[in-house]
């Protein structure tokens, strides 16, 4: 049996990672994480050709791209089209369908591997008098080149019925069998970047709704706090902030009223 030795991995080199990420990505990995952080990131020391976790800390303290690398590493992705749909069904219902409504502009903040931004974007291509910009951002620039692909394998589409699957989707032939793909002008609707939102990150344009869904999860309060006055910010009067299914803004803002099952509308005039 090939079996690979264990690495040498002590508590201090645990410290020094979970002070690293709280640091550059405001992630939060509390002391139960630790074997957690061996099981991410023990590949790539032996790709490195490391046999123990020191030998990479004090790599990392000298490498920022190596930073990167392992934070790429460290990110929790899943993710799946239309999660907790209601939040899809309450977009066309509450917002799309507005009769006055022209143009809408959306981020989706930790898009992950993108069937976020691609389920809002199937769900606005049914409004198609509305004029929409997705963008959509995470911090791992491994899974922003996965979701602007928007190559996914047939488990992940399980959900879908056959003429979701046929309207959005080209079934992969030969060699990629198997897989599927976003047609192109759904993906052309969905604006990809790579945004730390530890960073001090700016758009020139505010946005209808923002989705930051299963993301604030992994920060402390005082930087979901920061968070929400910033994504309040960029909001429009009127506009919406839509959380994760564990997430809330309680003790964290009153600049928002509950429009919905954690969706939150931010309370001022709402333009014309
Ligand atoms: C669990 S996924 C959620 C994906 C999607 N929003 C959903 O609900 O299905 C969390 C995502 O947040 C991203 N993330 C974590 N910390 C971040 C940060 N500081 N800035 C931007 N994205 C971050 C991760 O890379 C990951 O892709």
């Amino acid at each position: 049996m090939n079996t690979l030795e264990r690495l040498n991995y002590k508590t201090k080199d645990f410290k020094v990672i979970q002070a690293m990420m709280y640091r550059h990505a405001g992630i939060n990995l509390h002391d139960g994480k630790q074997e957690l952080v061996y099981s991410r990131l023990a590949k790539r020391v032996r790709m490195l050709g490391f046999n123990n976790f020191s030998d990479y800390c004090s790599r990392l303290s000298e490498d920022s791209e190596e930073v990167l690398h392992c934070i790429n590493s460290m990110t929790t992705n899943v993710t799946s089209f239309f999660r907790e749909r209601h939040h899809f069904e309450f977009l066309a219902k509450n917002i799309l369908s507005k009769p006055d409504k022209r143009s809408l502009r959306i981020w989706s903040a930790g898009c992950s591997s993108g069937e976020e931004p691609y389920s809002i974007a199937f769900t606005c291509a049914g409004f198609p008098h509305v004029s929409t910009e997705i963008v959509a951002t995470d911090l791992d620039s491994d899974i922003i080149r996965k979701a602007s692909n928007g190559v996914y394998q047939m488990k992940d589409v399980n959900g879908l019925s056959d003429l979701e699957l046929k309207s959005w989707f080209l079934r992969g032939r030969g060699k990629r069998e198997g897989l599927v793909r976003v047609i192109d002008s759904f993906r052309q609707m969905v604006k990809y970047s790579q945004l730390n939102l530890k960073e001090n990150w700016q758009h020139d344009e505010p946005f209808d709704v923002i989705f930051c869904r299963n993301v604030m999860i992994y920060f402390d309060s005082e930087f979901r706090s920061r968070l929400i006055d910033r994504f309040h910010h960029h909001l429009k009067p009127g506009g919406h902030l839509i959380l994760g299914h564990s997430e809330s803004l309680f003790g964290l803002s009153q600049k928002f009223r509950v429009a919905g099952k954690t969706i939150h509308q931010k309370l001022g005039e709402v333009a014309a």
